[in-house]
This record gives structure tokens, C-alpha cells and sequence, in this order.
């Protein structure tokens, strides 16, 4: 099964390099440094859940946000984002799975479907882009999705700078089950340190 898997990453890897090698430079460099962290968040949080094997979290964290190479004006826009902007951005995920099927020769597997389109959901109804709530959100997308908020949060933003680890840890204890449900809000506390050397460069998958 893990060779099933490996292989199958390799594939998306050469159509995926094929992709990105036609993108504008300054795009792939918005893109890929935050979609390589999120997917070696991934294979840390998979190895601790068991929800998948870790070579589909590492395919499933770097596409995630594959979506966003079709809104270069937004990713690359400097300052704040307006609201049409925003509305935007919240498209990403259905533009990341257009992507995903018409680059990919090979029918896109269904974890990373999931994983692409349901990682803005949140556990209590608040997400994007279907307002999906509870176990109905695939806990794959849970998974990158958290991954995707640590590196966020402890990344600058031009309207913040990155948080504290102490800060991001109150955070993830107080939200993690609203906003994840118990399975991934449980186990992430007691991985945060790995995730976050992550962010800091001391891990690069
Ligand atoms: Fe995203
Ligand atoms: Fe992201």
C-alpha cells in the first residue's frame, strides 16, 4: 500500500513540475514556500493521527493551495486585501481541484480531492467554501488545515506579526476542537514544537 502511494506521489510530482514550471516565478515563490511547510506539517500530523499514509499527506499538504496560481493579481497584491479580493481568495479551493483535474493526466485520487476543496471547513459550520460541519469534513482536510493555520500564524503578515509558539499553543488548545473537532485539536498541542521547527527551516521535506 505505502509503495501504491509513493509511486502514485511521484507521478503528480512530474505533472506537477510540468505545472509549475509555466507559472510566473514570483507566484511559485509566493505558492511553494508556505505549500512545502504545510505539506512536511502534514507528515508529522499524519504520522501522530494515522490518517493517511505520510507520502499522501506530503501530496495532499502541497496542493492545497494550489488554487490560488489562478488569482496571481490577489497572491502578489502588497497590503491588505479588499473585500472583492477576499471573495476571491474563497475560490481557491474549487479553482485548486479545476487545476488538479485538467493538469494531471492521472484521475485525481480522492483523498487529495478531499484534502484540496474541504480545507477551509471548519468543525462548527464556519468555513468555506460549502459550510460543511462535524465529522462530515474529511479528516484529511482537518489535518491540513491546521497545518495551514500554524504556519500562518506563525508567519508576518502585513497586517500582523507572526504569533509566539506560547500564543499559537493557547490558541490551538482553545480552538483546536471548535475548529477541528477532538481527533486532530487533541493531538496538535503535543506536536506544535515539531510543527513549528517546521516554519523555522529545521525541517524541509
Ligand atoms: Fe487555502
Ligand atoms: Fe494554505
Amino acid at each position: 500500500m505505502r509503495g501504491a502511494y509513493a509511486s502514485e506521489h511521484i507521478s503528480l510530482g512530474k505533472c506537477c513540475s510540468s505545472f509549475v514550471s509555466r507559472q510566473p516565478y514570483d507566484l511559485v515563490q509566493e505558492i511553494e514556500g508556505h505549500s512545502s511547510r504545510v505539506a512536511a506539517m502534514c507528515v508529522m500530523l499524519a504520522e501522530a493521527t494515522g490518517i493517511v499514509s505520510p507520502t499522501l499527506a506530503y501530496a495532499c499538504g502541497y496542493f492545497h493551495d494550489f488554487g490560488k496560481f489562478k488569482m496571481p493579481n490577489v497572491i502578489l497584491k502588497q497590503g491588505r486585501l479588499s473585500d472583492m479580493d477576499k471573495v476571491q481568495v474563497r475560490k481557491h479551493p474549487d479553482y485548486g481541484i479545476e487545476i488538479l483535474t485538467s493538469e494531471f493526466s492521472l484521475e485525481l485520487n480522492a483523498v487529495i480531492h478531499d484534502a484540496v476543496l474541504y480545507h477551509h471547513e471548519r468543525f462548527d459550520g464556519s468555513g468555506y467554501p460549502c459550510g460543511l460541519c462535524g465529522n462530515s469534513i474529511p479528516a484529511i482536510a482537518r489535518l491540513v488545515s491546521v497545518c495551514d493555520v500554524v504556519d500562518a500564524l506563525a508567519s508576518d503578515r502585513c497586517y500582523r506579526p507572526q504569533w509566539s509558539p506560547a500564543r499559537i499553543a493557547e490558541y490551538l488548545k482553545e480552538e483546536g476542537g471548535r475548529m477541528w473537532g477532538p481527533l486532530i485539536g487533541e493531538r496538535v498541542p503535543h506536536i506544535l514544537p515539531d510543527l513549528l521547527r517546521v516554519r523555522r527551516g529545521g525541517r524541509h521535506a
